[in-house]
């Protein structure tokens, strides 16, 4: 049985005695080994972390759990984020497990269709502004300073907290830290927890390595590799469509510490690694998630030598929350035919 997140690593988490130890069964996700497209790396060892596995499809859970937990703690009953969709998914879910109201900012419009249709069933409060995430997160902190709200975005150090355990997941299952992580960046929280994971489990472990934090924005959604904020961003992997990421500071500490890199991928390059997780390694993930993937193939493509190494891609989210995109994909075969057995034999040449 998963035990979700706090109960697992309740000794790393901000748990007191009054922590309620709530779970939808977080964590835990799969570390699948890559079967083809490693050789377009030519690495060693190429894993992809499969948090499309959580309970409401992405890594959000992780963090969330924990964010959730604190606020029961504390006797709050309403909680609150902006989101791009995933976040909001994964408030509204903890929040109808455990009869919190849940109120969700999101750009109208923007949001996959799929983390939209969760916030609904999970009957979330939904607020769509004619603006953008940086506008929405800006309008959900002052609402949570105004009012008894607790605020959920990765701006609450208890997600940071709660995400970080994904480093330990990596560790455990691979016996060490990779040599590389590739990671997407958005707002910023998910690189700075995993490298804030890492960094802890290195004070417990001397002896641990520490990776190179490979943190990749799409190219019109890029404020961290321009170093300017971007007022109006765009990309199709509206997940990391963010002009102005909350946690920019702490990402910057995380690629300068680790002698990583925060760069750019163009959207051609997001919907190649995308189609290429599912068509060659059966991983269906979302285009943001596949932006961790593009930069890894970014920089084995441009001759950096990764022989030897180990490099874990950080695959955040699940492909069936965004229909729109995944419906691009031109299908190898796909036809109609009488229900007739000779009939359908013919059309697959295999009279
Ligand atoms: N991948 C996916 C699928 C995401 O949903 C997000 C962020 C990221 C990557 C980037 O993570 O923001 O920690 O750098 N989604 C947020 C949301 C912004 O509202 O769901 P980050």
């Amino acid at each position: 049985m998963n035990l979700g997140v706090l109960e697992r690593y309740k000794e790393f988490l901000p748990v007191t005695s009054n922590t309620p130890l709530i779970s939808l069964g977080e964590g835990d996700t799969p570390l699948v080994a890559s079967n083809r497209i490693i050789d377009e790396v030519g690495c060693e060892r190429l894993f992809f972390k499969l948090e499309g596995c959580n309970p409401t499809g992405s890594f959000k859970d992780r963090g969330m759990v924990v964010a959730v937990a604190k606020a029961m703690e504390k006797g709050v009953s309403s909680i609150a984020c902006a989101s791009t969709g995933n976040t909001s998914a994964s408030a509204a879910a903890y929040g109808a497990h455990y009869n919190l109201r849940t109120t969700i900012i999101v750009p109208k419009g923007k949001i996959a269709k799929g983390k939209l249709a969760q916030a609904v069933a999970y009957g979330a409060h939904i607020a769509m502004i004619d603006g953008n995430f940086d506008q929405a997160l800006n309008i959900v902190k002052e609402l949570c300073e105004k009012h008894p709200i607790e605020l959920v975005n990765s701006i609450n150090p208890n997600r940071i907290e709660g995400q970080k355990t994904a480093s330990f997941e990596i560790i455990d299952d691979i016996g060490s830290a990779p040599d590389h992580l590739f990671i997407p960046v958005g707002n910023a929280g998910n690189i700075t927890a995993y490298w804030k994971g890492f960094l802890e489990a290195k004070r417990r472990n001397k002896k641990l390595t520490l990776p190179v934090m490979n943190g990749f924005q799409a190219e019109g959604s890029a404020p961290i590799v321009n170093n300017q904020i971007v007022k109006n961003p765009q990309t199709i992997a509206s997940a990391i469509r963010i002009g102005n990421p909350a946690s920019w500071e702490k990402a910057i500490n995380a690629r300068d510490e680790s002698n990583g890199i925060i760069d750019s991928v163009s959207d051609s390059d997001i919907l190649e690694a995308y189609k290429k997780l599912a068509s060659m390694e059966g991983i269906f993930c979302e285009p943001a998630s596949a932006a961790s993937l593009a930069g890894l193939l970014k920089k084995a493509n441009a001759g950096e030598d990764f022989s030897g190494k180990s490099i874990v891609c950080v695959l955040t989210g699940n492909g069936l929350k965004d229909p729109d995109i995944s419906s691009t994909i031109e299908p190898v075969s796909m036809n109609e035919y009488s229900a007739d057995i000779s009939d359908v034999e013919r059309a697959l040449d295999l009279t």
